[in-house]
């Protein structure tokens, strides 16, 4: 989809991928892209995004001795998500803002449902109850080889409750991100995040200025 086809309020990007792809650079990146080319732009992430969001990011985040029930993290997810939208997300797109979140629903399908091995349609309902009608309008996916990724995320060090699962997991989350993006091909931008770094950022400006045509 390009920018043309959309209402005249804001749009909203979102940029996806397992741990270890190289998000927070790129999303470093296409803030600094939209600035450049005068478009107005509010970055934020998920889960979190507000004050109280925050919270239940760290509640989620945390490692605990208690564990934590699947469907726990589902609606702690979709909480957090209702609080941005409420107060983030929906304002700043009403302003005309262009949204860039790292993370969105997307990670729910691929976290909660193809990797914790959830019911899709009980997200697809939460999603429907959560955001109504808002989808986003462009998600850019980064992709590389689980491996890579994760000796990317070792070497970082510090781990959360997510970064704890094994390479089991991750390749999971890599393949239920896959197969959304094969099922929504008009709003994903799949990008080979193996590549150079350079690439990677073309990649991402092409993708960019197609869509704000
Ligand atoms: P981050 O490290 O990319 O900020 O994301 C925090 C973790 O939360 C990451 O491991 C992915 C996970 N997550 C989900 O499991 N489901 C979701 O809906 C979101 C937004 C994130």
């Amino acid at each position: 989809m390009t920018r043309t086809e959309q209402t005249q309020t804001g749009c909203f990007i979102t940029l996806e991928g397992s741990e270890g792809v190289g998000k927070s650079t790129n999303l470093a990146f296409i803030q600094q892209w939209l600035t450049e080319q005068g478009h107005r732009s509010v970055v934020t992430r998920e889960p979190g995004g507000t004050p109280m969001a925050e919270e239940i990011r760290e509640l989620l985040l945390a490692q605990r001795e208690e564990s934590v029930g699947e469907k726990t993290e589902l609606l702690l997810m979709f909480a957090a998500r209702a609080q941005h939208l409420h107060q983030k997300i929906l304002p700043a797109l009403a302003q005309g803002c262009c949204v860039v979140s790292d993370r969105f629903t997307d990670a729910t399908y691929a976290y909660q449902g193809y990797a914790r091995g959830l019911n899709l349609g009980w997200i697809e309902q939460l999603e429907q109850l959560v955001q109504e009608q808002l989808r986003p309008d462009l998600t850019f996916l980064l992709d590389m080889p689980t491996e890579i990724a994760q000796q990317r995320v070792t070497k970082r060090g510090t781990t959360d409750r997510f970064e704890q699962e094994q390479t089991r997991f991750f390749e999971t989350v890599r393949q239920g991100y896959l197969t959304r993006a094969k099922q929504e091909p008009e709003r994903f931008a799949v990008i080979n995040a193996g590549q150079s770094i350079n690439k990677v950022q073309q990649d991402i400006a092409g993708v960019l200025a197609r869509f704000f045509v």
